[in-house]
């Protein structure tokens, strides 16, 4: 299949979520080639859909053109795996606008953040920049994730430090004044390795909410790491020190999953499983110094950590539940209103 929406993937979601078989589609960060190809390697193997996402970091990191090419790279070696790539929490409409000059199919506006990424705005900030955002996406066929509520924790400018849940009411206004395929809402969740001071404390209240009252749009859960306990020790053993870690349990995510959250965003899983993996290669073989090994076992864990992600959110299988619902296809629908 080639390059689709998020939108396509997202419907197949919430198709399965009416008949009783609810899966939730991985999005899952990427800055380099590994990654990319560690994702891949495993929405092959599990015959998965999947949504690869970019941050202005990431974008920083790597150069636009270098990380697009690596990433279309991927896509083009696996026609088989329905695949979107989406622009993780634009700020303004000049990032939508690159992101989709670059060729994505998805984006996400964040205007629950003023442009700094870090300030919370208000309601009515929120809806002017999301509107924008959707009319020239739209225009050109492709999806928009907008966020309401905010998320605790900081991470490299994403994050206003403060929770804030969303309200389910206004939700429905939110959508209604917009017109976002995809809707991410604040549930406790938060971005990092370091979730929560004690016990993991998810809203599912405002997901239920949610779901009865938006039946049609997807719904997205941000900070969605799982933070696994094996991989903290790992890091620590081979001479790491992150004390205190935590993340999201993956039966939490899959309670979540059950009262109908579409999208699950995953970055600092993939971070970790890197950080393990390379420590541990370069811990037990000292005397080993080319690149290719470290990133390639770095590669390898990666691969594993997302395939079991994706087994574990049910997208295992559902590949062949995707329509193909690219640019064009999609730009003739939103036309039609
Ligand atoms: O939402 C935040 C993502 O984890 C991206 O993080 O801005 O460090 O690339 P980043
Ligand atoms: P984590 O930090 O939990 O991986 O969340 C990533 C995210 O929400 C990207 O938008
Ligand atoms: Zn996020």
């Amino acid at each position: 299949m080639p390059l689709v929406t998020s939108r396509a993937i997202l419907e197949a979601s919430l198709e399965a979520f009416r008949a009783g078989r609810p899966f939730a589609v991985g999005a899952y960060n990427v800055n380099n080639m590994e990654q990319m190809q560690g994702i891949m390697r495993a929405a092959k193997e599990t015959n998965s859909p999947v949504i690869v996402q970019v941050s202005r970091g990431a974008l920083k990191y790597a150069e636009d053109k270098y990380l697009r090419n690596i990433i279309m790279a991927g896509v083009e070696l696996n026609p088989e795996v329905p695949i979107a790539v989406h622009l993780d929490h634009g700020n303004n409409l000049e990032a939508v606008k690159r992101a989709i000059d670059l060729g994505f199919t998805s984006v996400m506006i964040d205007g629950s953040l003023l442009e700094d990424g870090k300030t919370p705005s208000d309601f009515a900030y929120n809806v002017r920049v999301t509107s924008e955002v959707v009319k020239y996406a739209h225009d050109r066929g492709v999806s928009v994730e907008g966020e309401l509520g905010t998320l605790g924790g900081i991470e490299d400018g994403v994050g206003s430090g403060k929770a804030h849940l969303t309200d389910p009411d206004q939700a429905v206004e939110f959508v209604e004044r917009t017109g976002v395929d995809a809707l991410a809402i604040s549930i406790g969740t938060s971005h990092g390795a370091f979730k929560f001071k004690g016990e993991p404390k998810i809203s599912f209240e405002v997901i239920k909410r949610c779901r009865e009252l938006l039946p049609n749009t997807a719904l997205v859960s941000h900070g969605s790491s799982s933070v696994p306990a094996e991989l903290i020790e790992e890091i620590n053993r081979y001479g790491g020190k992150l004390e205190h870690a935590k993340g999201v349990p993956i039966e939490v995510l899959q309670q979540a999953i059950a009262y109908g959250i579409n999208k699950i965003n995953v970055d600092t899983d993939i971070r970790l499983a890197a950080t393990a993996a390379t420590r541990k290669f370069l811990a037990e073989h000292p005397e080993k110094f080319d690149q290719r090994d470290y990133a390639g076992a770095a590669r390898e864990a990666i691969a594993r950590e997302i395939a079991a992600r994706m087994r574990a959110f049910g997208t295992a299988g559902r590949a062949p539940e995707v329509k193909p619902l690219g640019l064009e296809e999609m730009k003739a629908r939103y036309a039609r209103g």
